[in-house]
């Protein structure tokens, strides 16, 4: 395709390593599609006469049938996607094939089917982030009231409910759709037309192009179009954010099925048994998970030093831009519809989880909020006196509750009976009313709120 100057083919290392085929065949259908809207413009503003547009069209609806039913072939010596499909274009309609690359390059062509994947991948883990969403409001329904320990430093701290911490988790999924809803509007934007790096002197229409791709706009500056992958960089570091939470959500479902905690019991449809140790139930899904995220950080990584200190416009280096984008939506994907489906069967263990916070005085806030309330206390005092209690029901052996009234006030006279009512876990969660608590009324406030915004009914 471009041998016109060479007296000798390249060697079989530079084929090698020169050759994309093997990863960006994945790019064929938004390739002929960008194709068929080049073409097309080409006709309308005369660049290409009507019959060889017609046929070029053709041409490419054939490759499109031939790709979908037996994939594409691989050979080296034809680099990549773009060169296999005119070169099958050539078979297919002779010399005419050779007008589509008119008022083109590869580098603007690459540029706009990369383009068009990533925002067609960015459509499917949108879906996939609202179906989680989904999942975890549900479930967060189903447990509005379920007592749970809440954790900071992995230790027992305060009551909240298992719908407060399943919302957490919406909180962020949120926030990642939101993330990856405005990478897909910086990227919808159509560089075709810039030609190499300098445009081109033939009439074309970049507005009609970008419009036929459902781009927004053409690109503004053909030298930035050619050699801008931040769409790519863009998805990415929202892939890389995303997989974080769902490796957090990972550990805590391998930590909540571990037998000490007992939370959960995860679907077996999620988990794998051991060859040796037939009791065993693995959470391997979730523990892939968390494994995945390692993976996908690691490919923002990659596209992060591939693009660093790349001078203006097009390199060779900017064709390694695909595989950590293909890695990282794969895995993602895979991870999404793990823990999608998590949350959806995962069995919970409310007498556990209960017990759980029942355990380590988790309402020793509670006693200390009371003492300031009703006696008038200042906090920090309120603070050493609750720590004393503590001490004291640890040394009998007793919840904080359990404490009789007299041992109470033999460590401040002032507390009264009244305080029983605030020490309960219940009474605890019940409490916490204020905006983002975890009371159940509270909770069931941003249930309805993002149920609304998921468009899901009542
Ligand atoms: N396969 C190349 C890529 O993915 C296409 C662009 C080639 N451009 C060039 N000037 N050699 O980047």
């Amino acid at each position: 395709m471009w041998g016109g100057r060479f007296a000798e083919g390249p060697s079989a290392v530079m084929r090698e390593i020169n050759a994309s085929i093997g990863f960006d065949k994945r790019l064929w259908p938004q390739d002929l599609r960008a194709s068929k809207a080049h073409v097309a413009m080409l006709a309308k503003q005369g660049v290409v006469d009507a019959a060889d547009a017609a046929a070029i069209t053709e041409g490419l609806d054939r490759i499109a049938d031939e790709f979908a039913a037996h994939g594409v072939t691989e050979d080296l010596s034809l680099e990549d996607i773009h060169m296999h499909v005119e070169h099958r274009l050539a078979e297919l309609i002779g010399p005419t094939a050779g007008r589509l690359h008119t008022a083109r390059s590869r580098n603007d062509q690459v540029a706009t089917d990369f383009r068009l994947w990533v925002r067609d991948a960015t459509d499917e883990v949108l879906a996939a982030l609202a179906a989680l969403q989904r999942a975890l409001v549900q479930r967060a329904e189903e447990h509005a009231e379920t007592v749970m320990p809440g954790f900071t430093h992995l230790q027992v701290a305060q009551p909240v409910t298992l719908g407060h911490h399943l919302m957490a988790y919406y909180e962020m999924i949120r926030r990642d759709a939101s993330r990856f809803a405005d990478a897909r509007a910086r990227a919808n934007e159509c560089p075709l037309g810039a030609a190499a790096l300098a445009g081109t002197g033939f009439p074309i229409d970049r507005a009609a192009t970008a419009a036929a791709l459902g781009f927004e706009r053409p690109t503004a500056n053909s030298l930035d179009s050619v050699s801008d992958r931040d769409f790519a960089l863009d998805y990415l570091m929202a892939a890389t954010q995303c997989s974080l939470h769902l490796s957090r959500l990972a550990e805590e479902f391998i930590i909540w099925a571990s037998q000490p905690y007992g939370f959960v019991s995860l679907p077996d449809a999620y988990s794998t048994g051991s060859s040796i140790m037939p009791q065993k139930r693995n959470p391997d899904a979730a523990e892939l998970v968390r494994g995945h995220s390692g993976r996908i950080a690691g490919a923002m990584n990659a596209l992060v030093m591939t693009m660093k200190g790349l001078p203006l416009a097009y390199s060779k280096d900017m064709q390694d831009d695909k595989p950590p984008v293909f890695e990282a939506h794969d895995l993602l994907g895979l991870s999404l519809a793990a823990i999608t489906g998590m949350v959806e069967t995962t069995t919970f263990n409310p007498g556990k989880m209960r017990a759980a916070a029942e355990a380590g005085h988790s309402t020793a806030t509670d006693l200390a909020d009371w003492l300031v309330r009703v006696g008038g206390i200042p906090f920090r005092e309120a603070h050493h006196i609750t720590g004393r209690a503590v001490k004291r029901a640890d040394e009998l052996g007793a919840a904080l509750w359990d404490l009789p009234l007299e041992e109470l006030q033999r460590i401040d006279p002032r507390i009264e009976v009244s305080v029983f009512d605030v020490l309960s876990v219940d009474a605890s969660v019940r409490s916490r009313t204020s905006h983002g608590g975890t009371a159940p009324s509270a909770v069931r406030q941003r249930i309805a709120e993002a149920k609304r915004l998921l468009g899901v009914g009542e």
